[in-house]
């Protein structure tokens, strides 16, 4: 048996339209899972879906916006009716605000947590019971370097990744006994979307590379391996857990 195979299983990645979740909905697939694809912009989804489809793997999508988290009890039912049950689900949507301490507003506060913080855990509660009932579930969510780093024009965005690692460690503690285990991976710098203002600064870019130990930042296909880990039978031992996938930078 190949451990790390996902045939059969069906998973969820949210913020599918762009960067870290695109790339995770299309290791999953390659690993041979089906895939519902989330975010709010529907052509880059459907282009992603058609690219998965056409490459002989199987995918869906939803439009759905995760941090109205009154309508996730919605949005949850909306992917049950495409693919049951749901056997993992990859939160990757989130956002980076990059404002300045003196410019953060309890609106753009409360937005940034809501989609990294809270709706991770609200949306990942709707599928605990159908992973519960299939004896296998796997929530991955997304750290970061601010987890555990303080970085200028940070403040909201590392406070939502300092709680996504705790929330991970709760959610495990909560869910594990019944198979469900959760972790989080904690990327490094990658060029995506929401590194853009890093990746565009040559200068910013030589240093975020310089602080690793490998000496580069990432490419997407170094979260592969950990991804499709945590997301197969390999990690069923393994649970509340953060893996830094980040060429050393934290541990200097
Ligand atoms: N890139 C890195 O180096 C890095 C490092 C550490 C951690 N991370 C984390 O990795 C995750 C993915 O980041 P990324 O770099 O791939 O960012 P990205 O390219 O900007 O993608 C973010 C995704 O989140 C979706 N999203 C944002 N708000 C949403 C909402 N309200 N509802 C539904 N979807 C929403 C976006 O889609 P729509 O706009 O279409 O909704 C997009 O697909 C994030 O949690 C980020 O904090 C990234």
């Amino acid at each position: 048996m190949n451990q790390f195979s996902l045939e059969g299983k069906s998973f969820i990645v949210t913020g599918a339209s762009s960067g870290i979740g695109k790339a995770a909905s299309r290791f999953l697939a390659e690993a041979g899972a089906r895939v519902i694809c989330v975010a709010r912009r529907r052509e880059p989804l459907d282009d992603l879906v058609a690219t998965i489809n056409n490459e002989g793997g199987k995918a869906s999508r939803l439009v759905a916006d995760l941090s109205v988290l009154e309508d996730l009890s919605d949005i949850a039912s909306s992917c049950k009716k495409i693919y049951s049950p749901i056997h993992g689900l990859v939160n990757a949507a989130g956002v980076n605000l990059r404002q300045s301490v003196d410019d953060i507003t309890i609106e753009s506060w409360q937005s940034t947590l809501n989609i990294n913080l809270a709706a991770p855990f609200f949306f990942s509660r709707e599928f605990v019971s159908q992973m519960k009932a299939a004896g296998y579930g796997r929530i991955i969510n997304f750290a970061s370097l601010q987890s555990v780093r303080a970085f200028p024009n940070g403040l909201a965005y590392g406070a939502s990744k300092g709680g996504i690692c705790q929330l991970t460690r709760a959610m495990a503690e909560a869910w594990s006994h019944s198979s469900v285990t959760c972790n989080a991976i904690a990327p490094g710098f990658f060029p995506t979307e929401l590194t853009e203002p890093v990746f565009s600064d040559s200068a910013v870019r030589q240093w975020a590379a310089d602080q690793t130990l490998i000496g580069r930042n990432g490419e997407m296909e170094d979260l592969s391996g950990a991804l499709i880990f945590l997301a197969s039978e390999a990690s069923k031992y393994i649970t509340g857990q953060v893996l830094f996938v980040d060429g050393g930078f934290t541990a200097r």
